[in-house]
């Protein structure tokens, strides 16, 4: 498998990194967000033809939920992902791993994976990381992932070392199975990239270690997982910290379902690249809308009359169009176009969010709105 250069750093100001991704879905200006589209759809009604038009660049979707349901083999016959759901940009997929953990029932781990029962119907499946990586090249995403154990917080430094470990035999293993299934043609798209991820719950020598074993593992990008997960925000942050000195720095780095626009603001200074979070769409949907002057909670009474947009700095087509009176409404009366609205408007605000924090990376002012805005845009006003 060679291992092109797909990320270039184009600036950096301290830590924080300007860059670009190259793969062959299309090229991702970093520090870029991927927006969720779990089962290969955007709660809320979003169609890849809306994605384009609010700006996204990345879609990500779930080996474990699209293995359960329609099924990976189906996915493939239909052509893989792309064809398949009409989003042509770049598509990650998660490895399932972190799902078997946080939504799969009666999870029994050994070195070969994991037995687990579907949370649908309950049936037992077993994934490790041959399976995640054959799934997933059925999916034909453009950038799978490794096959990890997402270690809870809080756990033990023992198990968490062990799991650590497992972590990065099953790591080699996906690496095996993809070269492998490349070279036999399997994989709907033979241009996959695999991104390995770092764990170790909230001990600073395990990421590190771990870090510094799959560095040299010669990945396509390198993420950090297990955060986000009941830990406080300045370990998450520490934790960053700690292991970035141990990131390649010709690798894209990507911090696994993070977070608010504060934490994003702040993990960019930290020198992350690449985001994901459930976060804007599934607030969206209860209507806690981010805006550039903190996040307002649209069903509130004092919103009953509002004539203004959901935010007046916002250029979304929600906001060119709509009153924050008529979206309330929508929401309390439960109909299906206050979601459809709200989850377009925040997607915007955090695709947008991305596109701010690149153009003050190359104007060279992304520390004086660092400083502005990391606590104000998470903030309830
Ligand atoms: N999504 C958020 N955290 C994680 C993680 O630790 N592993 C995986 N595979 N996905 C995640
Ligand atoms: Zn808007």
């Amino acid at each position: 498998m060679p291992s092109l250069t797909t990320y270039t750093l184009l600036k950096q100001e301290h830590n924080a990194r300007r860059g670009e991704f190259k793969t062959v879905h299309g090229t991702v200006q970093t520090p870029a967000f991927q927006n969720v589209a779990t089962a290969g759809a955007i709660k809320g009604g979003l169609s890849a033809q809306d994605l384009k038009d609010i700006g996204a660049q990345v879609m990500l979707c779930n080996t474990y939920h699209l293995h359960l349901r329609p099924g990976d083999k189906l996915v493939a016959d239909m052509g893989g992902l792309h064809k398949f759901t009409r989003w042509n940009g770049p598509i990650l997929t998660d490895s399932g791993g972190f799902q078997v953990f946080s939504l799969a029932k009666l999870r029994k781990i050994t070195e070969e994976g994991v037995t687990f029962a579907s949370h649908l119907d309950g049936h037992r499946i077993f994934m490790g990381p041959e399976e995640s990586m054959q799934i997933q090249a059925n999916l034909g995403s453009t950038i799978a992932m490794a096959f990890d154990e997402c270690v809870e917080n809080p756990a033990q430094h023992d198990y968490s070392k062990d799991s650590c470990e497992r972590t990065t035999r099953w790591l080699k293993r996906c690496k095996a199975e993809m070269a492998r299934l490349k070279h036999e043609g399997i994989s709907v798209n033979p241009d996959q990239l695999l991104f390995g991820i770092n764990q170790g719950c909230t001990y600073a020598d395990l990421r590190v270690e771990h870090m510094k074993q799959i560095a040299e593992l010669e990945l396509d990008g390198y993420a950090i997982g297990g955060l986000a997960v009941g830990e406080p925000t300045e370990v998450m942050y520490e934790m960053i910290s700690q292991v970035e000195p141990y990131m390649p720095k010709d690798k894209i780095r990507y911090l696994m379902g993070v977070g608010t626009p504060g934490n994003i603001i702040e993990a960019v200074a930290r020198g992350v690249d690449l985001f994901d979070c459930v976060m804007p769409s599934r607030n969206a949907r209860h209507g806690h809308l981010n805006t550039w002057s903190g996040i307002i909670n649209i069903k509130n009474a004092k919103y009953e009359r509002d004539e203004r947009p959901i935010d007046p700095a916002c250029g979304c087509p929600v906001c060119r169009n709509y009153s924050r009176a008529y979206i309330r409404h929508l929401l309390k009366a439960d109909e299906m176009l206050g979601m459809r609205l709200t989850v377009m408007h925040n997607l915007w605000f955090y695709n947008h969010l991305m596109e701010r924090i690149r153009d003050e990376l190359d104007a060279g002012t992304f520390t004086a709105f660092h400083d502005r805005y990391v606590k104000l845009l998470d903030t309830r006003i």
